[in-house]
C-alpha cells in the first residue's frame, strides 16, 4: 500500500473536507494526497500533497493525474461532477462531466492499476431515483432517475460496477443523502435550498425558499433524505477501509446512512436553536420545476445494509445540526 489518494473534486465543499480527514486518518498513515479540480485545490497543511488544475473533460490532463511525482494512487475518490440543476439546464456538459470523464477516469485507473486494482470511490446522489417507489428504499429499489444528473450519477454507477465484476477495479459506489448544511454562497444544485433556508438565517440575511409560499404552506410537509456533513466525511473514509468481500455480490452500491426531515421540520429545529425572528428571514416564492424535482427523490432508506458494513448515521437529527452550522458560524469555520 503507498497510501497515495487521488481526490478529484478537491476544490469543492465535500473534496476539501475529505483532503483534511484523510490527513487525520489513522488507517491511512503518511498519506500522500493528489488533488485535483478545475479550479486550483488547496491542500490541507501538514500532508504531502500535489495540486493540480485539470479540466477532467480532457482524457490527457486525467492521464497527468497518474503521473505525478507521488505515483499511482492506491485509492481514487471521484468526486468531481455538475450538480443537479446545473445539469437539468446544461444537459450536454452534465453530461461530459458526470459520465463521460468518470468513464475515462475509471479507464486510467484500470490501467494504472494492472498488477493491484485500485479502490475507486464513486459518489453518486440519490437523485438516481424516481418514479413510484417504495415508502422505504432497500438495495433492492430499481433506480429510475427523472432527471439529467441522476441518469448521469447512474450512468457511471454502472461502468464502476461493471469494471469491479472484471476485476479493473476495486469500486465502492456511495449514494450520499443530502448533505446540509452547506456553507458558502448558494449552490446550482436543486437541494441548494434545504440548506439555504438555514444557513442565510443564520446568518441574517433574507432566504428565498422555492418550496411554498408561506409558513403555512401544505407544500412545507416535503420530506427530504439528509445526513450532516461531518457524518458523510467519516463515511467517506470507512468507504475506504471496507473489505471488498463484504459488499453484496452483484453490486458495489451503498445508500449512505440518513435520517427523514420535513422542509416544516427544519424550520422547526432553526426556530428552537435559533428563534422566531431569524426564522422570520424565510421568505417563500413556489418553484414548480425546483420543487418536481425534489419531490421525485426518496424521503426514507433502510439504513441496515449500510450500518451493517460499518459506516455510522447521524445522532441528534436536524438540531443537532443547526446547532453545529450555528457554532461553525460563530467561529468563523462555516
Ligand atoms: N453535497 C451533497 O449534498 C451531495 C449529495 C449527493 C451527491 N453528491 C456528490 O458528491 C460529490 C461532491 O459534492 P460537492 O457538494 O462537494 O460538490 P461541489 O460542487 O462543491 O464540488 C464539485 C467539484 O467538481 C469540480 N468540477 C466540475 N467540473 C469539473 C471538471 N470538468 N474537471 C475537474 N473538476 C470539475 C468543481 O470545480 C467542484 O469543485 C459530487 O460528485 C456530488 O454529485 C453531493
Amino acid at each position: 500500500m503507498s497510501n497515495v489518494v487521488l481526490v478529484t473534486g478537491a476544490a469543492g465543499w465535500l473534496g476539501g473536507l475529505l483532503a483534511h480527514a484523510l490527513r487525520d486518518d489513522p488507517g491511512t498513515p503518511n498519506v500522500q494526497l493528489i488533488l485535483a479540480d478545475i479550479i486550483e485545490p488547496k491542500a490541507p497543511e501538514g500532508v504531502k500533497a500535489v495540486t493540480i488544475k485539470a479540466d477532467l473533460t480532457d482524457k490527457a490532463q486525467i492521464n497527468s493525474l497518474f503521473a505525478t511525482s507521488l505515483g499511482i494512487p492506491d485509492t481514487v475518490y471521484c468526486l468531481h461532477g455538475i450538480m443537479s440543476r446545473g445539469s437539468e439546464d446544461n444537459f450536454d456538459l452534465g453530461l461530459q462531466v458526470n459520465v463521460d470523464s468518470v468513464r475515462s477516469l475509471l479507464d486510467a485507473t484500470r490501467h494504472n492499476g494492472k498488477k493491484n486494482p485500485i479502490k475507486f470511490i464513486f459518489t453518486s446522489s440519490l437523485a438516481v431515483y424516481g418514479g413510484p417507489l417504495p415508502e422505504v428504499i432497500t438495495p433492492s429499489t430499481i433506480a429510475t432517475p427523472e432527471g439529467a444528473y441522476g441518469m448521469g450519477k447512474l450512468t457511471s454507477e454502472l461502468f464502476v460496477n461493471e469494471y469491479s465484476r472484471r476485476g479493473f477495479v476495486d469500486g465502492r459506489i456511495i449514494r450520499l443523502p443530502t448533505v446540509v448544511i452547506r456553507p458558502g454562497a448558494p449552490s446550482a444544485a436543486t437541494s441548494a435550498f434545504i440548506s439555504g433556508i438555514i444557513r442565510e438565517p443564520i446568518k441574517g440575511l433574507e432566504y428565498l425558499c422555492p418550496i411554498g409560499d408561506s409558513l403555512d404552506s401544505p407544500e412545507l410537509e416535503l420530506a427530504v433524505w439528509l445526513a450532516s456533513p461531518q457524518t458523510t466525511i467519516k463515511n467517506f473514509v470507512i468507504a475506504k477501509h471496507i473489505s471488498a468481500d463484504k459488499f453484496l455480490p452483484h453490486t458495489r452500491v451503498v445508500c449512505l446512512p440518513g435520517f427523514t426531515a420535513t422542509i416544516r421540520d427544519e424550520l422547526r429545529a432553526l426556530e428552537k436553536v435559533a428563534g422566531k425572528g431569524v426564522v422570520a428571514l424565510v421568505k417563500f416564492k413556489d418553484d414548480p420545476v425546483n420543487r418536481r424535482i425534489v419531490s421525485s427523490w426518496p424521503p426514507q432508506f433502510d439504513n441496515s445494509y449500510p450500518l451493517s458494513l460499518g459506516f455510522v448515521m447521524d445522532e441528534g437529527g436536524m438540531e443537532r445540526i443547526v446547532q453545529q452550522f450555528q457554532k461553525d458560524v460563530a467561529t468563523g469555520i462555516a
